[in-house]
């Protein structure tokens, strides 16, 4: 199978990574919209136009699938992106809910999900734990994470303050949601801000594990082959690329 994998950005290459050390897939295709990146902060129809152009872009592949390792995209264009496109378009969102539900916690249990302002504004992860009966769940705006590891701070004093800033009044939660693509990267320097308490939910973990369980897919031999392409400053996206990958 060759795939294609949607971002806003560089954050997504989190996601490939995961993909890669799984080897579910001969190819992935990688589109980063780095010309227009962050989407976070943006309206829902700029947000819908943006992911449909990015279909424009696949349509120069023969892809099988598609994965917007975007929260942002999931949380808004999954449907137009379907109804559009002639393979399946999946998102993060459902996956992630899904590990979480496969971590067997109390519905009690406290669940935090960071992520940008158009993802918790969607209301998409809250309702769908809400669906599932979990009754403490608190969804945060985290933005200033997301350039902070597009600067490739991943630990330190800054992230500290940040992390105190948007969780001084948050008890430590039992599990975490890291609702966008960039915060894999901090993901040890936030354990160790809470101690180490949480678990942590992955969008590309959560998507290897969606994958194998809705899809059967296995391990190949053969290595992933990955192809990267970006709207604007292609050297910026390998340079991450080389040192997150
Ligand atoms: N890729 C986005 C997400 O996962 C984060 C970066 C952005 O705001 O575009 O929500």
């Amino acid at each position: 199978m060759k795939i294609g994998v949607f971002d806003s950005g560089a954050g997504g290459l989190s996601v490939v990574k995961s993909l890669l050390a799984h080897r579910y897939f001969d190819e992935i295709i990688y589109y980063g919209d780095t010309a227009r990146v962050p989407y976070g902060p943006k309206d829902k129809n700029t947000i819908i136009r943006y992911a449909l152009e990015a279909l424009e872009f696949f349509n120069n592949f023969d892809i099988d699938l598609l994965i917007t390792a975007c929260n942002t995209v999931s949380a808004y264009a999954l449907p137009d992106m379907n109804a559009q496109s002639r393979y399946p378009v999946l998102g993060v969102i459902d996956p992630g809910v899904m590990a979480l539900e496969n971590r067997h916690l109390d519905k009690d249990d406290s669940i935090l999900i960071i992520a940008t302002r158009a993802t918790v504004n969607s209301g998409q992860y809250q309702n769908a734990l809400k669906k599932l009966g979990y009754t403490h769940v608190t969804a945060l705006q985290t933005g200033l994470l997301v350039p902070m590891v597009e600067e490739g701070i991943f630990e330190g004093e800054i992230l500290t303050s940040t992390f105190k800033y948007y969780f001084h009044n948050i008890p430590t939660p039992k599990a975490i949601i890291l609702g966008c693509t960039h915060f894999p990267l901090i993901a040890s320097a936030l354990q160790n801000y809470f101690d180490g308490k949480p678990i942590l939910i992955h969008s590309g973990e959560a998507i290897v594990e969606y994958l194998h369980t809705r899809y059967h897919l296995t391990e190949q031999e053969q290595e992933t082959e990955l192809k990267i392409f970006a709207s604007d400053n292609v050297a910026g996206l390998r340079a991450i690329a080389d040192k997150w990958l």
